[in-house]
């Protein structure tokens, strides 16, 4: 197997909240990368410090202390060459796909939309046929184009809502996908498709790097190259899919693994 390049990284990232009585440590020293291609899961409870990783990696927030790079760039403050690399080359998938989508626009307004903002700043859209791009996003998250192009949010499912918010993120061919609990939205019914079209885009695009948040490890066992588990804003574990599941060391994991769902 080739090399895969380093995408993303953070070192020693802590992120600490408020002052005196109210200060909370929501990060403290993780360490993280993602590879491209590789679908990378983060997994943990509830304010275990995902979302504020997440957002951290993504150059949303500012760690107290620690380094994030992207593509060996770093991401620091919206003018870095690191932060406006990631703009460019990342998307992100909500919990409620009704957040990522415009009620009032149609499906093909939502999905092509990303591609016509990169047109207008003249990137990597040129001479492309965005109406085409829409249907092959459209189709590799399982949705027939013909019949899902004109329909609005309100006519569509939380699972068929929640594929077009993946179609949208994926249309510009990002090097980056991260999804913050994608699944826990959806009826269980639906989950499995949503599971199908980040399987899809994993084969279809192999270059493509995937972040998926989530706190139920049986959730990503089928997708994840590599887990780790965040506990208390700490890695408390992390390794391959396949050791995380079967050879837990952290009685954390361990716990998760008894509590995982599918
Ligand atoms: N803007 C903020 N101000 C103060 N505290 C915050 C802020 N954002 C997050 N926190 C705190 O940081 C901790 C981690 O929160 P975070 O949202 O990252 O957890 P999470 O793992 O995403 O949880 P969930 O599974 O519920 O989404 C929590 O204790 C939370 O209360
Ligand atoms: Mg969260």
């Amino acid at each position: 197997m080739t090399e895969r390049q380093t995408l993303l990284t953070g070192r020693g990232i802590s992120r600490v909240f408020g002052k005196g009585k109210e200060r909370q440590t929501a990060l403290d020293g993780v360490d993280v990368e993602v590879c491209a291609g590789e679908c990378l899961a983060l997994i943990g409870g509830s304010g275990s410090g995902k979302s504020t990783l997440m957002r951290i990696l993504l150059g949303l927030d500012q760690p107290t202390s620690g380094t994030v790079t992207f593509e060996g760039e770093p991401v620091d403050g919206k003018k870095s060459a690191g932060y406006q690399a990631l703009r460019r080359e990342s998307s992100l998938v909500f919990q409620s796909p009704f957040t990522s989508l415009d009620p009032r626009w149609t499906v093909v307004k939502s999905v092509s939309e990303p591609l016509e903002i990169q047109r207008k700043r003249h990137s990597k859209t040129d001479g492309l046929d965005i109406g085409q791009k829409v249907r092959e996003a459209l189709s590799l998250v399982g949705l027939n184009p013909d019949e899902f192009l004109n329909r609005y949010p309100a006519d569509l499912s939380g699972g068929q809502a929640q594929r077009v918010a993946i179609a949208r993120a994926l249309v510009t061919d990002p090097k980056l996908i991260v999804a913050d609990e994608p699944m826990s939205a959806i009826d269980v019914a639906a989950r499995l498709q949503i599971l199908e079209a980040f399987a899809a885009i994993r084969k279809s695009r192999p270059e493509t790097a995937i972040i998926m948040i989530s706190h139920d490890l049986g959730v990503v066992q089928h997708i994840a190259d590599r887990i780790v588990v965040l506990h208390d804003g700490k890695v408390v574990e992390s390794g391959s899919t396949d050791d995380v599941l079967n050879r837990p060391k952290a009685a954390y994991t361990r716990e998760l693994v008894e509590a995982a769902s599918l």
